[in-house]
Formats: C-alpha cells, sequence, structure tokens
C-alpha cells in the first residue's frame, strides 16, 4: 500500500483517498494473521461480508417488526444469498486446511489453533467444535477484526491531518523508541504518546459506535425496572461525547487527557470511556488491534507528511461501523 502511495505521489497524483486503501490493507493482514489466507481468498470473503453488511444495514430498521421479513423481501435474498456463499468459501477453506494439517504441522494462526483445539466447553461437557461454530468463528473475527482496527487508522489520519503538530510529535517519539531500524513487536508497547492519540480517537470516533446486551431477568436500575429480556443498546458516540463526564473540552482533540489516565482519559464515570466494551464480552482483538495500529501508522508517518483535501465532505456515519461516508481524501507529501 505505501510503495503504492509513493508511485502516486510520484506521478503526481498526491491526493488519496485512504479509507479505502486502508480498510483493504487490513483485510489482507487479518486474512493472513488469523487464517493463513492468500490476499485473493481473503478479498473474496471479505468483499462479500462488505456486501452484505450494506445490505443488512438497509433492511435493519426492521429489526423486531413482526413479518418484517415480508417488508424488504429483495435485501432479505440477497443477504441470505450472499451468506450461503460467504459459508461456502470459508467451509471450502477449513476443509482444505483440515486435511493438510493432517499431512503437515497445523498453522500457528487463529484458524490452525481452532481446528487443533477443536474442542469447546458446552452444557454437557467438552465437545468438539461443529463445523457450523468453526465458519461462524471464522466470520466473527474476519468482520470484526478489520474493519474495527482500519477506521481507528482512519479517523487518525483525518485527526492527525488536521493537527499537524501531532504528527511531528509522533514523529519525534518514534524516532526516540525506534531510531532509523524498523519497528517490531516489542517497540510498540514504548510508544505511549501514540497510546494516548490512539485512544482520544476512539474516543472521538468509536469504531464500534454501540455495545449491546440483554436483561436475563428484571434489573433495577435506581426507580427504573428493566424487564427480563429486554434487548439493550448501548450509545458509545453519546457517553464518549457527554461534557457532564469529560469537561468542556469533550469535542476537542486533546491526546493528553490520556496522559495521567491511560484507562478513562480523565473521565468522570469509570464507565464512561468503552471503545472495546465492557465485562466478560469485551473485545479479545483489542492487543492485536494496538500492536497493528501502531505499526500501520508508525510506517505511514515516517514515509510521508499529510493534510486534509479541499474535496473532503465530513460526513461519519453508523453503518454497522462508524465510517466517514465520503471517504478521506487526504494530500501527500513523501518526507
Ligand atoms: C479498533 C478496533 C476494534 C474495536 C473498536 C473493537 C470493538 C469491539 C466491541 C465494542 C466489541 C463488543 C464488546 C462488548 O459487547 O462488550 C467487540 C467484540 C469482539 N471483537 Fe473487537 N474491536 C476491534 C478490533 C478487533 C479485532 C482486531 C478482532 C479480531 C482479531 C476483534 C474481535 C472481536 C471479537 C471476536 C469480539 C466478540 C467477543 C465476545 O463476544 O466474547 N475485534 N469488539
Amino acid at each position: 500500500m505505501l510503495d503504492r502511495w509513493t508511485d502516486l505521489i510520484n506521478s503526481g497524483k498526491p491526493e488519496i483517498d485512504v479509507e479505502k486503501e486502508i480498510i483493504s490493507t487490513a483485510g489482507e493482514i487479518i486474512a493472513k494473521t488469523s487464517f493463513g489466507m492468500s490476499y485473493e481468498y481473503g478479498r473474496e470473503v471479505l468483499d462479500k461480508l462488505r456486501e452484505m453488511q450494506i445490505t443488512l444495514f438497509k433492511s435493519n430498521r426492521y429489526i423486531g417488526v413482526p413479518f418484517s421479513n415480508f417488508l424488504n423481501p429483495k435485501e432479505i435474498l440477497k443477504a441470505k444469498k450472499l451468506g450461503k456463499e460467504i459459508d461456502a468459501l470459508l467451509l471450502s477453506i477449513i476443509t482444505a486446511r483440515r486435511k493438510s494439517s493432517k499431512r503437515h504441522q497445523p498453522q500457528q494462526n487463529l484458524l490452525g489453533l481452532l481446528l487443533a483445539e477443536n474442542t469447546v466447553d458446552g452444557r454437557l461437557g467438552e465437545r468438539p467444535l461443529t463445523t457450523r461454530e468453526l465458519v461462524d468463528e471464522c466470520k466473527t473475527f474476519f468482520f470484526g477484526g478489520h474493519e474495527t482496527t482500519a477506521l481507528a487508522v482512519t479517523w487518525t489520519l483525518l485527526l492527525l491531518a488536521q493537527h499537524r503538530e501531532w504528527q511531528n510529535e509522533l514523529r519525534e517519539e518514534i524516532r526516540e523508541v525506534i531510531g532509523n531500524g524498523e519497528i517490531d513487536a516489542t517497540m510498540v508497547a514504548a510508544l505511549k504518546k501514540m497510546g494516548w492519540v490512539m485512544n482520544e480517537v476512539l474516543r472521538l470516533y468509536p469504531p464500534a459506535p454501540n455495545v449491546q446486551r440483554q436483561a436475563r431477568h428484571d434489573i433495577k436500575v435506581d426507580n427504573l425496572v428493566i424487564p427480563n429480556g429486554t434487548n439493550m443498546w448501548i450509545d458509545v458516540v453519546s457517553m464518549h461525547h457527554d461534557q457532564n463526564q469529560w469537561g468542556q473540552s469533550v469535542n476537542e482533540f486533546k491526546p493528553e487527557r490520556f496522559k495521567d489516565d491511560n484507562l478513562y482519559g480523565g473521565c468522570n464515570h469509570k464507565m464512561g470511556f468503552l471503545p472495546f466494551g465492557f465485562g466478560g464480552r469485551m473485545c479479545v482483538g483489542r492487543n492485536l488491534t494496538i500492536m497493528e495500529y501502531k505499526i500501520v501508522l508508525t510506517l505511514i508517518l515516517t514515509r510521508f507528511s499529510f493534510s486534509l483535501s479541499p474535496s473532503y465532505s465530513h460526513s461519519p456515519s453508523i453503518m454497522l461501523s462508524l465510517r466517514p461516508m465520503q471517504g478521506l481524501p487526504l494530500i501527500f507529501e513523501p518526507l
């Protein structure tokens, strides 16, 4: 991706829509790291998942409406067809991997581990993961594992294009921590300022804009009773922009709010900052994300400086994830 950007700049096209580029690279990374999959195979799954996301989003305002399947039959049919195609693709990958791991050492990636362990603690004790469950696990990781990280990087590039002093701060930190060598996984933790920037971006533009829970029994909150079975959407975007919790500067980009309070960014409420959810179902991929984010951002910052293109139109929208609907065109200069 970065070499392609350099070629574009050198051929007189310094304006690049980075959102698309980064989503596609993050897809490549998850396909490889989690499934040991080639780019082409991964691309096919990702394209179909994206199409399904758009199709389902068009129809999801009817969720919970009785007979809603009849309200938009075309979208429902299309989503079902895409679902079957994705399942078939993943199934062929799993079957091929099962065969090859009988002959060779299992691959060191998530799918290799799932196939090697291949058991789950169910109600009736330990049992093997069914193929259906394996396919579902793959879908969760494929989908959950690339777009969110890509959007964290994308929104970061927007904020760094608007706050160029922070581009310099981060370059300075990279120089101190990594020098002129190559970044590796052991250096990531020392990139502290980059960690504040990541948290502040996840606060202002949380890629996962809501978290869902279901009440498993009646719950009393002050005078309010939430009945058993109620589905709840926790609006993370609103919580991250609540002036009562974050103070006057709530809408400003101020990474230093995480300097002395790495976990909560100075928020008055300890549940006020939830980019990765909370409790037992908190995001399992957050450490991978932090590593991927810091490595990708380091590579970008050490090769280019960038500013916002005049053609950028600010339109954050929720399409399951929180995305810049008109993309993110930036103007690049090589360093
Ligand atoms: C910036 C990046 C990411 C964000 C903002 C994010 C956010 C979230 C959120 C909000 C949840 C729901 C937590 C809850 O209900 O309390 C979640 C769950 C999950 N995430 Fe992430 N995620 C990110 C990256 C990743 C990556 C890279 C992976 C995989 C490699 C991943 C895999 C998962 C999985 C499997 C779950 C379900 C966990 C469960 O139900 O136990 N996520 N994520």
